[in-house]
């Protein structure tokens, strides 16, 4: 080959990949970026969004989707109708979430809350990405019920999605990929570490005696598997909760098919629990005092229940009123009330 036409070859070869360099998928030029919340009691998140770097406007896009009931398939159900602010991101007062077409789930909708640092999502751990456990709302029939060729269609259709996809990925085109990013952008920044429990840790606030005597409980007895700072530990054990015969929930055992895993559980994360009722994968308890006395008197000995919870908690009443006070202090207000996840 010619030595001109070797280096034209090769002057468009250099145009081409500068080019892809600069308009890649993963830039951020001309956005507003996001700082990770990384609050400095907490270690270091498993998720630091460095393959979805975090913008301003990706987040705000994140939010518009998660409140889109046109994402449904009945047009009537958004992410934030079973995940409401005022309950932490969980359903409001309630068991399990109503769906698309009036369906049911078979769980309680979980408190969205400090997702970065979880290294499982779903009660049973079935996804141990971000990202698969947003997938499996928008597709799944008694959530939302779509498809990702509709959804696609559907976002392209409007004018307003096509101009921010476009800011956001620098494309045209949408893929399914960018609007599960997207999602995470918002759910993954969702981060409460404002407290009373958070302030009094730092000398910033003080506890009545009753707080104090609540927290002496709970780092006795609750800590191992609820760990601060985050208040989960984030396995999935088996803390007792009976099998319920009408759902028929098998907990991790449905992922793992193995006995051991029976009845098997994410532990969740203790922060806004107050006002995340109703509580324990299928809702089953109203209020904390009934999870109390669960821990109390309601705990199902089987082989694979929780060696920490094998002799039982041991409580008087007294100090099941002080281990409430106690999980109260962790009601972050300001994450519930914060006007940048909000609707509107
Ligand atoms: C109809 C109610 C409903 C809708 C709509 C819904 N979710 Fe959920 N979500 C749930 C339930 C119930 C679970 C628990 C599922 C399980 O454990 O099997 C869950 C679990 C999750 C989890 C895992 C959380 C964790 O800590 O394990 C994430 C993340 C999540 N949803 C995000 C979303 C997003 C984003 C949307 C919208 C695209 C959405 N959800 C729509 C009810 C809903
Ligand atoms: C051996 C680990 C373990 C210990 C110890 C433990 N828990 Fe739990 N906790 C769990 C698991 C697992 C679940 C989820 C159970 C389910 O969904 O069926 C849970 C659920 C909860 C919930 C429901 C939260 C929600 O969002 O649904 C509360 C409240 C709670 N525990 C409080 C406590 C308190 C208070 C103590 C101490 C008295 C305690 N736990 C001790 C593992 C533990």
């Amino acid at each position: 080959m010619p030595k001109a036409t070797l280096f034209a070859l090769f002057f468009i070869l250099s145009l081409i990949l500068l080019n892809n360099s600069c308009r890649k998928e993963g830039s951020t030029r001309g956005l507003t970026k996001l700082d990770q919340v990384r609050p400095t009691a907490f270690p270091y998140p498993r998720y630091n969004f460095v393959d979805n770097p975090l913008t301003v406007e990706g987040f705000e896009l994140g939010k518009k989707l998660f409140y889109d009931t046109l994402l449904s398939d009945d047009h009537e159900i958004s992410c934030g109708s079973c995940h409401e602010q005022r309950a932490s991101f969980g359903t409001f007062e309630h068991d399990r979430s109503h769906g698309v077409h009036h369906s049911h789930t078979l769980r309680n909708a979980p408190v969205l809350l400090n997702l970065a640092w979880s290294t499982y999502f779903q009660w049973d751990g079935a996804y141990t990405k971000l990202t698969d456990a947003i997938a499996q709302p928008l597709t799944g029939h008694v959530e939302m019920g779509m498809d990702f060729h509709r959804i696609v269609e559907y976002l392209e259709s409007n004018e307003d999605y096509r101009n921010r996809f476009k800011d956001v990925f620098h494309t045209n085109k949408i893929h399914p990929d960018f609007v599960l990013k997207a999602l995470s952008q918002f759910t993954g920044n969702l981060v409460s570490y404002n407290s009373r429990y958070d302030k009094y840790m730092v000398g910033q606030e003080t506890f009545t005696a009753q707080e104090k005597r609540g927290l002496a409980l709970f780092s006795a007895n609750c800590a191992t598997c609820h760990a601060p700072p985050l208040f989960t530990d984030f396995t999935i054990r088996n803390n007792g909760a009976s099998y319920d015969a009408l759902l028929k929930d098998i907990g991790r055992m449905g992922v793992t098919g193995r006995k051991e895993d029976s009845m098997s559980f994410k532990v969740p994360s203790l922060r806004n629990a107050y006002n995340s009722s109703n509580y324990f994968h299928d809702g089953r308890y109203n209020t904390l005092h009934q999870v109390i006395d669960f821990y109390r008197f309601g705990m199902q000995q089987r082989d694979n229940l929780d060696p920490l919870l094998k002799n039982g908690i041991r409580l008087t009443d007294a100090q099941a009123d002080d281990l409430f006070e106690f999980l109260r202090t962790l009601t972050d207000t300001s994450f519930l009330r914060d006007r940048r996840f909000s609707e509107r």
